[in-house]
């Protein structure tokens, strides 16, 4: 399979989950459950973001445990950062804003990139360099859907992962729309519920976010 097969594979993976739990782990040991959670409840996938020492080594964990689950990394703001969740097995880099100098490493070494973007200058920056699955961020206060749908009206080749302020009473109208390829979310893997070791609360929640995705798309 060649490199730009295997992009294109995971960009089609994160499009078939429809919904990316974003997830803040403080602790890897909650790692295991989560993935088992994820992985009952019908999204297997997740973005683990850098914002905690945990992140690396439970990008480990979630991927030796469950191979089949497409596990990445958010919040992710240097190369540094992006070699060492790649090392810890991440199949997809995502990231709040834009920086080309990320997105250009993660080009050079085929890993698909997800950088956040807000306005038309952004995404059209963004896709001058090669890429064309950006995610919108923060989706809910920068415009929503209203927004994808106006810029997309100019910029037609995009697709968009909204990400921030998304819900279980929005989401599906995210995912109705064309221009749309997945939204990212932490409804269901809020940190309370992982801090607590409330896994069957975030199994439930996550089930409810599997059915939203398939009755959007029924
Ligand atoms: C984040 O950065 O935490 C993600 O965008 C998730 O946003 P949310 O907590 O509003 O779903």
């Amino acid at each position: 399979m060649s490199n730009s097969q295997k992009v294109e594979n995971v960009l089609n993976g994160l499009g078939k989950t429809g919904i990316i739990p974003v997830v803040v782990l403080n602790n890897a040991g909650n790692a295991r459950p989560l993935g088992r959670a994820l992985m009952e409840g019908g999204l297997p996938a997740a973005e683990v973001t850098f914002r905690t020492d945990a992140a690396e080594e439970s990008i480990r964990i979630l991927s030796e445990e469950y191979p089949e689950m497409l596990v990445g990394a958010g919040t992710v703001l240097t190369v540094d950062q992006v070699d060492r969740a790649v090392g810890a097995g991440a199949k997809f880099i995502v990231s709040p804003g834009f920086d080309p100098e990320i997105v250009k490493y993660c080009l050079s070494k085929d890993i698909p990139v997800c950088p956040g973007t807000q306005t038309p200058s952004e995404m059209i920056a963004a896709m001058k360099l090669g890429i064309d699955h950006l995610k919108f961020f923060p989706a809910e206060q920068s415009g929503g859907l209203q927004m994808i749908k106006a810029v997309t009206a100019a910029l037609t080749g995009v697709k968009i992962m909204p990400t921030g302020g998304i819900n279980a009473d929005n989401a599906s109208d995210y995912l109705k729309s064309d221009k749309v390829f997945c939204v990212g979310g932490s409804w269901m893997v809020k940190s309370s519920f992982i801090n607590a070791g409330d896994f069957e609360t975030i199994r439930k929640k996550t089930e409810e976010a599997a059915a939203i995705v398939k009755m959007a798309r029924a």
